[in-house]
Formats: structure tokens, C-alpha cells, sequence
């Protein structure tokens, strides 16, 4: 089997000792253990190091000079366990929030998987004594990393995986830039990239009950700030990225719409639909070139505009339209409005969306 549990410790001492000794009853008798200390002032190290006497060579320690962060203290560990030849790398903290009796069902996870992730965020998972803010914080990070990243893992953040060698080599590890607490993401992420297979189990994730977290505000914003440094290595934009440019274009069209709307409907009382579709070619226009030459520009690789595409755009459209009409029809019809422009509005907002996909998938689609 040989796995290699790695844990990282800075400030331990009051937990170290029995969660070495609650570890090493749920690994298999093969495996070892690699306690990577960063010097800690607590004497972390010495208490370890007094345990591997009755260990022989299940438990290993790697000193290192100072505090260096998560990050370089989990890069030793692999770099340590890759020259020993461990085919299966574990990283777990070791105050007792990542459960050691979890470790068997990753085992058996690990026969079919390269990436097996302890998640707090998929059915059965949850975090127990979180403070609401700590919650929103680490449940906000994971969604605004999935969204940015475009990554299906659900707990991109936690620190409870298992990998194995190959994916590992896979991700090119002196090519990962964090040095705090985004290189859990990062390294889901490249593994993603890198095509590993990657399987989420629930795990219930305590508070320490003892000493302190490492965790920062100086931390978390380093951490939220390199997602966007990790995102440059990739080429392809993401969908994310289209759909905001797509809704910005889509908001000043509806400027453009409404403001001629509002002129011609509430101050010169004309008839309100054949106002909407005078409206609706102006602002589509508008919506087509700004789309063409920025939200979409990269699927289209320099491609001029053209007026097949145009008439593609405003086709698709009308779909958006005929739907914006009837929302506002039947905003009007069922609702008291000061202004009709009002109903105008949440009819664009519904073709928007409609609009979205017809214009990713069939208008800017450069096959
Ligand atoms: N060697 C070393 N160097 N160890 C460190 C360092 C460091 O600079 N900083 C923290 N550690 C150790 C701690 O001693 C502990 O064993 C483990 O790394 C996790 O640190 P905590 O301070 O307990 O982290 P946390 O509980 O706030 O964060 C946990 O959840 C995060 C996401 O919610 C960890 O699992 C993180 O990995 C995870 O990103
Ligand atoms: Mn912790």
C-alpha cells in the first residue's frame, strides 16, 4: 500500500501527541507518518520526536529553520515522500478537525481515484463549532474559487486529501505559486486541469479544541487575491468571464432601451409594443458589436463583424424578446406600476438569460 499520512504542525504540542496516537491506529500497519515542524517555540518537535522511539520507522519528522507556511511545509513533505518512494500521500491537520477514522473509506476511494478530497460541502458533510463568520468565509471562498476556476469540486479549500504518486507528478509541483491556504486550491485545481480523477467524500470537520488556528485575515486575502494569479496559467476564457461581460453588455443595452422606452411610451404615450421592438433593434445592435469585439472576442479570434452574425444575434434575440414581452405584458396586466418602464426591465432580465445561451453556443461559436 504504502501511504505516507504528511501533517504539518506549527504551535501542536497540545494536541500532537494524541493525534499521533489516534492516527496510528486507523492507518494500515505499512504505512508511515511525516510530521513536517516549522520550528514551532511550543517544543512540537520534541514531543514527536520523543514518540519515534517506539516507532521503529512508522513515524518520521522533517525540521525545518521557521515559520514558511502551508504551502512549503506540504511541498517538503511530497518532495520527502517522492524520494522514498510512498505511492499514496495523505495531508491531514493535526488538531483533530480532519478525523483519522475517515481514512479507511479514502483507502478504499483511492483504488479507483487519483484525488480523494475529505468534503464539508457535499451532502453529509458539515463543519461543527464555526463561528457564522468563519463559515460564510470558508464556504464563500470555495464558491468564488468553483466560480472563478471553473472547478466542479465543491470543497476547494479543505486540507483532507488524498493523492495518488501520478497525480502528484501530474500537477508539476514546483510550478505551484501559493505559499499560504490557497495551495489546497491550487492543487485541486491543477490536478483538475491535468485530467485526475477526483472523488469528494463527506466529512464532518470539528473545531480545534486546543491551541490556535494559523489562519489570518493577512492569509485569507493573499489566498482570495492568488485565485486570479492561478486562473493567468490558463488560456481558454471561462464561461464566467463571457457571462459577465455578456450581462454588462446586456445592462448598457438596457440603458439604451429604456431610456428611449421611458421617452416614448411614458412621456409621448406611444403604444407600448411596437415602442418595445423599436427599442429592442437599436439596443441589439448595440449588444451585437459590443458583444462581437469584447465578451466574445477570444472565441471568435479576430473575425470582423459581419452581418450574418448580426443577423444570427438579433434571431436569437427575438427569442429574448418574445419573452421579454410577455413578462412585460404580464407585469402590466396583473400589477399596478408607477411607471411602465418597470415591467420593461424585468422583461429584459428574463430574455437575457435565454439570450446568454443561444449567443455562447450559436452566435459567437467559431467552430
Ligand atoms: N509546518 C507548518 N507551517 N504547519 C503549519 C503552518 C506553517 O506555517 N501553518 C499551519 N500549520 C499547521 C497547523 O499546525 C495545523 O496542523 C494545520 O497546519 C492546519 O492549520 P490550522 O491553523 O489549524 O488551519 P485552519 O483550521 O484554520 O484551516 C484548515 O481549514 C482550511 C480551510 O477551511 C486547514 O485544513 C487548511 O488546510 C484549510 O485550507
Ligand atoms: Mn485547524
Amino acid at each position: 500500500m504504502n501511504l505516507l499520512v504528511t501533517v504539518p504542525t506549527y504551535n501542536e504540542a497540545e494536541n500532537i501527541e494524541l493525534f499521533l496516537k489516534k492516527l496510528l491506529e486507523y492507518i494500515p500497519p505499512g504505512a508511515h507518518i511525516l510530521v513536517i515542524d516549522d520550528n514551532s517555540p511550543d517544543g512540537t518537535a520534541a514531543i514527536v520526536e520523543k514518540m519515534m522511539v517506539n516507532q521503529n520507522d512508522r513515524l518520521h519528522i522533517l525540521r525545518r529553520p521557521g515559520k514558511q507556511g502551508l504551502a512549503q511545509a506540504y511541498l517538503a513533505a511530497f518532495e520527502w515522500g517522492m524520494e522514498r518512494d510512498y505511492g499514496i500521500f495523505l495531508e491531514m491537520d493535526a488538531d483533530f478537525s480532519h478525523n483519522p477514522e475517515y481514512i479507511p473509506q479514502m483507502l478504499v476511494q483511492i483504488a479507483a481515484y487519483d484525488v480523494v478530497i475529505g468534503s464539508r460541502n457535499i451532502k453529509g458533510g458539515a463543519v461543527e463549532g464555526w463561528s457564522f463568520m468563519r463559515n460564510l468565509i470558508s464556504k464563500g471562498g470555495s464558491l468564488y474559487s468553483r466560480i472563478i476556476l471553473g472547478c466542479p469540486v465543491k470543497d476547494l479549500t479543505g486540507g483532507f486529501n488524498m493523492w495518488r504518486r501520478d497525480a502528484l507528478e501530474k500537477i508539476n509541483l514546483p510550478s505551484i505559486i501559493s505559499k499560504g491556504y490557497s495551495f489546497q486550491i491550487e492543487m485541486k485545481y491543477k490536478s483538475y486541469l491535468a485530467g485526475c480523477r477526483i472523488k469528494e467524500i463527506p466529512i464532518i470537520f470539528p473545531d480545534r479544541k486546543l491551541g490556535k488556528s494559523k489562519m489570518s485575515k493577512k492569509i485569507l486575502l493573499e489566498a482570495l487575491l492568488n485565485i486570479w494569479k492561478i486562473r493567468k496559467g490558463k488560456k481558454q476564457n471561462t464561461g464566467f468571464e463571457q457571462l459577465i461581460k455578456f450581462a454588462i453588455t446586456g445592462g448598457l443595452g438596457t440603458v439604451t432601451n429604456l431610456v428611449i422606452f421611458f421617452l416614448l411610451a411614458d412621456l409621448a404615450k406611444l403604444p407600448e409594443i411596437p415602442v418595445s421592438i423599436g427599442c429592442f433593434l437599436v439596443a441589439v445592435t448595440q449588444n451585437y458589436i459590443i458583444n462581437h469585439l469584447w465578451s466574445f472576442r477570444k472565441s471568435l479570434k479576430g473575425e470582423k463583424l459581419s452581418l450574418k452574425r448580426w443577423g444570427m444575434f438579433t434571431a436569437g434575440s427575438l427569442m429574448g424578446l418574445a419573452i421579454n414581452i410577455a413578462v412585460m405584458q404580464l407585469m402590466l396586466t396583473y400589477f399596478t406600476l408607477p411607471y411602465k418602464a418597470i415591467a420593461q426591465g424585468a422583461g429584459i432580465a428574463a430574455g437575457m438569460v435565454i439570450n446568454f445561451f443561444i449567443s455562447k453556443y450559436a452566435v459567437f461559436n467559431k467552430k
